[in-house]
C-alpha cells in the first residue's frame, strides 16, 4: 500500500491473553500513528474460543471476504481450555494462512538488550538472526486418512506436500529479504535431504537454481537436526534461514526460547503480492492462567505491530516502535516473564509508548 492511504487494520484479540496484549499492541500503534502521521482505521473481530462455545462455527460465513478488506490482521491468539485441540488452530490460524495465501510466516530471532537467555555467554550481539518459514504447504496441507480405525490393524495417513510452485516463492522471498536486511548476507537452507530425498530434494534443487540469481548472497545448507545443535551451540552464525513448513515451526520454538521466550517472539504470516492480507501474532499462547490479571508480557505483541507497520510500508514507524522496545527491556523491565516484569501488561505498554 501507498504509505498515504489508510492504514486498515483488523484486530482479533482471541482467546485467553490474547486480547489484552493484542490492546497493548494497539495502543502503541495509535502513538506511533499520530507521531508520524499515518492514518489508519481499526475494527475488531470476535472470532476464538469462546464464540465458538457459543455458536460451534470458528469462522462465520463471509468472515474471509470481510478480512480481505482489511491490509492487515492483528491476532491475539488461540486456543481455548474448553475447546478440543487443533479445532481452533485449524479453524482460525491455519484457515486464514491458507485462505489469505500467506505463503511467508516470518519470524525475527533477535536478543533484545536487557533480556535474558538461557545460553551461556551469549548477548545481543549473538542472537540476531531471522527464520523465513514456508507457511502453506508440508504437513500443513491435512492431507490424509484412517483406514480400519480403532482397530489392531488401524493404518493412518498423514502426507507431506511440496510445489515447486511454493517452494519457489518462499525461497525467492527469503534471498530478497536477506539482500534488503543486509547484514551477514548469508541465506542457510534448513531441511533434511538425506532421509525426505523427494519432497526435500525438490526445495534443494530449487534453492541452487534460485541461488544463481543472487550471487551477492552466500548459501548454506544444515540438516534440521545439525541446524538445531548450531542454532544452540553458535546461534551467532546465522542471518536469514529459509525453511518448510513443520521443521519451521519446530525450530522457531527453539529460536524463541534463546530469544527470551514467548513473551517476547513475534511473527508474521505474510502474503507479499500486491493487495494481499498478512496477519501478525505474537507467538505465544492464550496463557488462560494469565487471563485478565495484567500480568502477560506485551512486547511480543507489540513487535508483531511493528512488523505489521513495516510489511504496510511504514518502515520508519517499525523501527522507532523496534527501538523503543529495546529501550523498554533494556532500562525498566525486570524480566519477560508473566509477572516478573516488574509492570503491568498495561504499564508495559505505556512505557512502550513513551520511549517512542
Ligand atoms: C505456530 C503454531 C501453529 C503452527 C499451531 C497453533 C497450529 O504452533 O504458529 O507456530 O503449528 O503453525
Ligand atoms: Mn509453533
Amino acid at each position: 500500500m501507498s504509505t498515504n492511504e489508510t492504514l486498515k487494520v483488523a484486530v482479533i484479540g482471541g482467546d485467553g491473553t490474547g486480547p489484552e496484549v493484542a490492546a497493548e499492541g494497539i495502543k502503541v500503534l495509535k502513538a506511533i500513528a499520530e507521531l508520524e502521521g499515518i492514518k489508519y482505521e481499526l475494527q475488531d473481530f470476535d472470532y476464538g474460543g469462546d464464540r465458538y462455545l457459543e455458536t460451534g462455527v470458528v469462522l462465520p460465513d463471509g468472515a474471509v471476504e470481510e478480512l480481505s478488506a482489511f491490509d492487515a490482521i492483528l491476532l491475539g491468539a488461540v486456543g481455548h481450555p474448553n475447546v478440543a485441540p487443533g479445532i481452533l488452530e485449524q479453524g482460525l490460524l491455519l484457515n486464514l494462512r491458507f485462505a489469505f495465501d500467506q505463503y511467508i510466516n516470518l519470524r525475527p530471532v533477535k536478543l533484545f538488550p536487557g533480556v535474558e537467555t538461557p545460553l551461556a555467554g551469549k548477548g545481543p550481539d549473538d542472537i540476531d538472526f531471522v527464520v523465513v518459514r514456508e507457511n502453506t504447504e508440508d504437513m500443513y496441507c491435512g492431507i490424509g486418512g484412517f483406514f480400519k480405525k480403532g482397530t489392531p490393524d488401524e493404518v493412518a495417513t498423514q502426507t507431506a506436500i511440496y510445489t515447486r510452485k511454493g517452494c519457489e516463492r518462499c525461497i525467492r522471498w527469503a534471498f530478497e529479504y536477506t539482500h534488503k536486511r543486509n547484514m551477514k548476507k548469508r541465506l542457510t537452507l534448513v531441511a533434511k535431504t538425506n532421509v525426505l530425498t523427494i519432497g526435500h530434494d525438490l526445495w534443494w534443487r530449487t534453492f541452487q537454481e534460485v541461488a544463481e540469481e543472487y550471487p551477492d548472497i552466500e548459501t548454506d545448507y544444515n540438516h534440521v537436526d545439525a541446524c538445531c545443535m548450531w542454532m544452540v551451540k553458535n546461534p551467532e552464525y546465522y542471518d536469514v534461514i529459509v525453511t518448510t513448513n513443520m521443521f519451521g515451526d519446530i525450530i522457531t520454538d527453539l529460536a524463541g526460547i534463546l530469544q527470551g521466550g514467548m513473551g517476547v517472539a513475534a511473527g508474521g504470516n505474510i502474503n507479499p503480492e500486491p493487495g494481499g492480507t498478512s496477519m501478525f501474532e505474537p507467538m505465544g499462547g492464550s496463557a488462560p492462567k494469565y487471563t485478565g490479571k495484567s500480568m502477560i508480557n506485551p512486547i511480543a505483541a507489540i513487535s508483531a505491530t511493528a512488523m505489521l507497520l513495516e510489511q504496510a510500508g511504514h518502515q520508519a514507524a517499525s523501527d522507532r516502535i523496534m527501538t523503543a522496545i529495546q529501550t523498554v527491556t533494556g532500562t525498566k523491565m525486570k524480566s519477560q516473564a508473566a509477572g516478573k516484569m516488574g509492570y503491568s501488561t498495561q504499564e508495559v505498554g505505556d512505557l512502550v509508548c513513551k520511549a517512542l
